[in-house]
């Protein structure tokens, strides 16, 4: 079973977003995915580039390509906890038994991330909007809350930005397919 389903999970790779098609050349963004594009990446860092002084989304450290995960576990401020026993959901911490590890959870890929709602490990997010006021905030303290985690100061039209930029994850190649949807017949 565990074989057989390792052999289909392999068989899903989605690499036909317009974020792919962009990186091959194939497509461009719009104005508002640029610049969603370079909060993401922090594009703003570079004092000579045409992002100066863009606030930096800082999501990239934790989300990088090519599956948009660092593949790490971390605590990126949903849940304030006044010492590192106080989570309500210890996460990770639940595993390894470590404090340390509480109230992280794994770095999700964001590719199709446009279809995937509701969002966190609780699915307390229904929409993209509110995850980008949830990062725009800062979160909620807690002694192990990644450092890039913090008030980025995005405004309205920087936020909008950051939403479209992660519906060029979504590839509607990969989700439909080509032709009408494959039925499995358990027997
Ligand atoms: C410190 C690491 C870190 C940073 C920085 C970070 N994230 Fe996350 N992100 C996470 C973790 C961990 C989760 C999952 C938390 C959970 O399951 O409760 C997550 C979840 C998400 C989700 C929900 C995915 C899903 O399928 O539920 C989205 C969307 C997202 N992040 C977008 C962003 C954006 C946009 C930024 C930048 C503004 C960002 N993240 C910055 C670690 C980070």
């Amino acid at each position: 079973m565990g074989r057989a389903l390792a052999q289909y999970q392999r068989t899903l790779v989605s690499r036909n977003s317009k974020y792919d098609r962009v990186q091959r050349g194939e497509a461009s963004y719009t104005e508002a995915e640029a610049l969603g594009r370079a909060i993401f990446f922090d594009f703003g860092d570079d004092p000579q580039g045409p992002y100066a002084g863009l606030p930096k989304g800082e999501c990239a450290h934790c989300h990088t390509p090519p599956h948009f995960t660092n593949q790490r576990y971390e605590n990126n401020g949903l849940d304030e906890a006044t010492d590192l026993t106080a989570f309500r959901d210890p996460g990770r911490g639940a595993i390894t038994g470590q404090p340390y590890d509480n109230g992280r959870f794994r770095t999700p890929a964001l590719r199709n991330v446009g279809l995937t709602a509701p969002y966190m490990h609780d699915g307390r997010f229904v929409t993209l909007e509110q995850v980008v006021e949830h990062y725009d905030s800062g979160g909620k303290y807690a002694e192990n809350r990644s450092a890039n985690i913090r008030p980025l100061g995005l405004d309205d039209t920087q936020k909008a930005a950051l939403v479209a930029f992660l519906h060029t994850l979504t590839d509607s190649s990969f989700v439909y397919g080509a032709g009408p949807p494959v039925r499995y017949e358990l027997k």
